[in-house]
């Protein structure tokens, strides 16, 4: 079977895919942790810029705000209590059973659905996805002296899953020649087409408003060195885990994004883009001010003497700063694409 077709099956099978089948993954307990899930400072970091895309919008009716992967909802919960008024309508989506169930005990007045297909449409507002578009399935193709080879998945005589040599497809081989050259001979590139197709169908739904993508990865540049071993890898209990092909079902496949494939096909879809580090990103909306602040309000807790008060703001210091680490989750990329 084509790649693509192995890793669908090994994230959403119902009966047995890491998010379909599984509890819920995105949580200090679980599988790995997300910025949301470090520190609720994200979430509100980026309820200032929803309240800006709001006063931009205001002579549109029914803004809302909606998020794709939502997981267990600490984004969007953290979004809503930051925000000075009400929107009129969220909605979350993600794929996995025990996420919505979790949506639906945390956020009882959101709309909780599956995907983005389901989402209303037209939407005048902001839809947000973190850490979503690097498990969308992808291609492998091996670069092969000037052109590239498909890799398929196939079970060899012992019962083990293999990638075996394949004919690439056109709309595969055309990707990689745009997206991720140079490649050395015998160099392995991940083909996005899938999370090109979603943030097209986002777009599409938008008619005024922002899409706000955030995750790990960089432009066709910066993973140019990336391209010997590629990034295709996989996560279970907050470690990275075996061989995709080894133990389908059990871990978090997961590829670094091409944020210049994305920004090409937001473009194509009519939308002004713009892509970011993410620490560039949250100090563009106040978080290094934040930090700061939550710093003075430290000190100045520990000249009074209130231990549990400066723990508890120490704490929240340290998290909301772990978001702007450098080479850690400040070096994730946000792509802004508005109509
Ligand atoms: C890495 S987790 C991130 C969760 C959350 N955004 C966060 O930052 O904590 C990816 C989430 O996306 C969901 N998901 C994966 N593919 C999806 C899809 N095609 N549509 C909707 N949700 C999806 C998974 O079930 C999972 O909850």
């Amino acid at each position: 079977m084509r790649f693509e077709a192995f890793m669908a099956a090994c994230l959403y099978d119902p009966s047995a895919g890491f998010f379909a089948a599984g509890p819920l993954r995105s949580t200090k307990s679980g599988d790995f942790l997300t910025s949301p899930e470090v520190s609720p400072w994200f979430g509100r970091t980026i309820a200032r810029h929803v309240e800006a895309e709001r006063d931009r919008l205001s002579a549109h009716d029914g803004f809302v705000v909606a998020e794709v992967g939502a997981g267990s909802g600490s984004l969007i919960d953290a979004l809503r209590g930051a925000l000075t008024t009400p929107v009129p309508a969220i909605w979350v989506a993600d794929a996995s059973p025990a996420a919505r169930e979790q949506l639906r005990r945390s956020t009882p007045d959101d709309h909780v659905v599956e995907s983005l297909d389901e989402l209303p449409r037209p939407i005048v507002g902001v839809i947000i996805a973190n850490e979503l578009l690097d498990n969308l399935p992808v291609a492998l193709v091996v670069r092969t002296a000037d052109t590239w080879q498909e890799r398929s998945v196939a079970v060899n005589d012992h019962g083990r899953f293999v990638l075996v040599p394949a004919g690439a497809r056109p709309e595969v081989v055309a990707w990689a020649d745009e997206f991720a050259t140079p490649t050395p001979d015998g160099g392995l590139v991940e083909v996005q087409l899938d999370a090109g197709r979603w943030l097209r169908s986002a777009l599409d739904a938008l008619t005024a408003g922002s899409l706000l993508v955030f995750d790990y990865g960089g432009t066709a540049e910066e993973l140019a060195p990336r391209r010997t071993q590629g990034t295709l890898r996989t996560y279970r209990a907050h470690h990275l885990g075996p061989d995709p092909l080894h133990a389908p079902g059990e871990t978090d496949v997961t590829v670094d994004v091409n944020f210049t494939a994305l920004e090409a096909m937001a473009r194509k879809a009519g939308a002004d883009v713009e892509v970011l580090r993410q620490d560039d990103y949250l100090a563009r909306w106040g978080l290094r001010d934040t930090v700061s602040s939550l710093r003075q309000r430290e000190l100045a807790i520990a000249r009074d003497g209130g231990t549990m008060k400066r723990l508890m703001l120490r704490a929240e210091h340290t998290d909301a700063q772990t978001l702007l680490h450098p080479r850690g989750l400040g070096d994730f990329r946000v792509l802004i694409a508005r109509k």
